[in-house]
């Protein structure tokens, strides 16, 4: 097994260094903002890194204050997550909801496969690092730590198969937040292209790949292009990872 696969955080090594990067975060957070909150945000991440997530704890955090904001402002339409892998920021944004005592309905969207093969689009270090599963996830661990937070389950609809056969049929009508975590340029772009125009004015799309995997970047240049918006609606979340508000 080459040294990349092993480092993945679908292997024993990659998720300890998953969880040793995450300590040594939460407890520069602790120290820096000693507060309720951040107390409460540094349990849930212990408790869905390393098995479920591996979003960075800053990012986790963005969906997490993110959700609460949308359901302070009472933004109409569902949360969409595509990608989700064992479903921990799912259960992030899912937490935001059970802490502000609103029920949205969660759409995710995943092979359960894990990652497609990158394409030309991608850059040749997506090309070099891929292998088959790579990031193969599955409902019952989503399940599982749905249930571990006791987050209900009701709502969730898990649409199982690769984007470009589930998406365009997909059910779900309003979108107050989209949460993009596929990685390459041809998924990111998919989402984008068939899923942007169901986000409800004011609401929010965050991409977690952005300033990570080239092909993520330009999925999302290309696309704020074709419909006119400059780059500078992004908003980086630390060093990687971004999001933009829909214009009202
Ligand atoms: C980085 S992982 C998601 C990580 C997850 N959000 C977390 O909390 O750790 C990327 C996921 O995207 C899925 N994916 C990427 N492209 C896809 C496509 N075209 N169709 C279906 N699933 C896709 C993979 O199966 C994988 O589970």
């Amino acid at each position: 097994m080459n040294i990349v696969k092993l480092l993945s955080p679908d292997f024993a090594p990659g998720k300890a260094l998953i969880t040793g990067r995450s300590i040594l975060e939460i407890g520069a957070m602790l120290a820096a903002r000693p507060s309720a909150e951040s107390l409460h945000l540094a349990r849930l991440i212990m408790q869905v890194k390393p098995a479920h997530t591996m979003v960075r704890n800053l990012s986790l955090i963005n969906l997490y204050r993110m959700v609460r904001y949308i359901n302070r402002s009472a933004l109409p339409g569902a949360v969409v997550e595509c990608g989700v892998w064992n479903g921990g920021s799912a259960a992030m944004m899912a937490a935001a909801c059970r802490d502000t005592g609103v029920q949205r309905d969660f759409w995710l969207f995943d092979s359960f496969e894990g990652l497609p093969p990158p394409t030309e689009k991608d850059s040749a270090i997506e090309h070099s690092h891929y292998y088959e599963g790579w990031n193969k996830g599955s409902i019952a661990n989503v399940e599982r730590i749905f249930r571990k937070l006791d987050l209900p389950l009701d709502r969730v609809h898990f649409v199982k198969g690769w984007f470009e056969q589930s998406i365009p049929v997909a059910a779900v009508k309003q979108i107050a937040l989209l949460h993009i975590d596929a990685d390459w340029y041809d998924s990111v772009s998919l989402v984008l292209a068939r899923l942007y125009d169901r986000v409800t004015p004011g609401g929010y799309v965050v991409l977690d790949d952005y300033n990570y995997w080239e092909g993520c970047d330009r999925a999302v240049h290309d696309f704020l292009e074709s419909r006119g918006m400059p780059r500078t609606v992004l908003h980086k979340v630390g060093v990687m990872g971004a999001y933009f508000q829909k214009p009202a």
